[in-house]
């Protein structure tokens, strides 16, 4: 049998994976892309959307590493949100979260502060020596979305903050190494709740990971916990991975003023991480790492 390195039968002198292959062919990627958006609603991604989601989440990074670098005792979440803002405008590019949803959201990040596990709206609260914070910023360049967040700690935090937000981005990056054509969206749930069970953490399953870039949310749906979603992953998906993780129970509530803040029920503190990422032929790219 052919494998995917060897020379292509019809003679260009590429490799297969690189010319007729059944994913790579101009033909195979349409079939794919149809029983794709048939099957599973998902839409695989053009060369061309690629190229734009890649700036897209390129810019999201960068912003989510500049606002990082504010976060410090003292400081508001609405001194960070404005500083997020001015770096959209610069940018020509637009947050995605404000106005977004029902009620619509009110900010153009989310800022999620301790026990809470995600959609925290900034405010005015400056923030103090042992709080954790994950910031989460979703850019729109060109008609294209980048979503992505990480976590800072102000100083110095619990032992019990600092091992959740660990957990947290070694479930993530777990998460993402497993990624290749071929892997089941199942198989994603399995590595971040076999690890994250292992630290004594628990697996946020109200909330999950998403596909990403024509759209803020688009399907598939990812579950971070224990799933049977036998979805193969195929070159061109475009989604993220955003494991939460808590340092108690799983369980979380919305606020019932707000509508958007979830926090976790025990009170106990939350910790996630998140990157936008491409499925290719050979793996997988990370769009979310901020360039040097
Ligand atoms: N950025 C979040 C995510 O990772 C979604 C935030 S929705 C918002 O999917 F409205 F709160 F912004
Ligand atoms: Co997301
Ligand atoms: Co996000």
């Amino acid at each position: 049998m052919i494998s995917r390195n060897d020379p292509c039968w019809c003679g260009s002198g590429k490799k297969w994976k690189k010319c007729h292959h059944p994913f790579h062919a101009p033909e195979g990627f349409e079939r794919q892309k149809e029983k794709y958006f048939k099957t599973y609603e998902i839409v695989l991604k053009t060369p061309e959307q690629i190229e734009g989601i890649r700036y897209a989440c390129q810019l999201a990074a960068t912003i989510l590493k500049k606002v990082c670098a504010k976060a410090q005792a003292g400081v508001t979440t609405n001194a960070l949100n404005t500083y997020a803002m001015e770096l959209h405008t610069e940018a020509g590019a637009r947050p995605a979260p404000l106005g977004y949803g029902s009620p619509p959201f009110p900010k153009a990040i989310c800022t999620s502060l301790n026990e809470v596990i995600c959609h925290g709206i900034p405010n005015d609260t400056p923030l103090v020596e042992g709080d954790i914070l994950n910031i989460d910023v979703t850019c729109i360049l060109n008609g294209y979305y980048g979503d992505c967040s990480a976590m800072v700690m102000i100083g110095t935090v619990s032992e019990e903050k600092e091992h959740v937000v660990n957990v947290s981005y070694e479930c993530l990056m777990r998460a993402i190494a497993i990624l290749k054509p071929g892997i089941l969206i199942s198989e994603i749930g399995r590595v971040i709740e076999d690890y994250a069970s292992a630290e004594g953490c628990s697996v946020v399953s109200q909330f999950v990971a998403h596909g990403v870039g024509l759209e803020f949310h688009e399907a598939p749906q990812i579950p971070h916990c224990y799933n049977n979603l036998q979805i193969p992953l195929t070159p061109g998906m475009t989604f993220t991975i955003e494991p939460m993780i808590n340092a108690g129970v799983r369980s979380g509530i919305i606020d019932p003023k707000d509508h958007w803040t979830a926090r976790t029920t025990d009170g106990k503190p939350s910790a996630q991480w998140e990157h936008t990422v491409l499925i290719t032929d050979e793996g997988y790219e990370i769009l979310t790492l901020p360039k040097l």
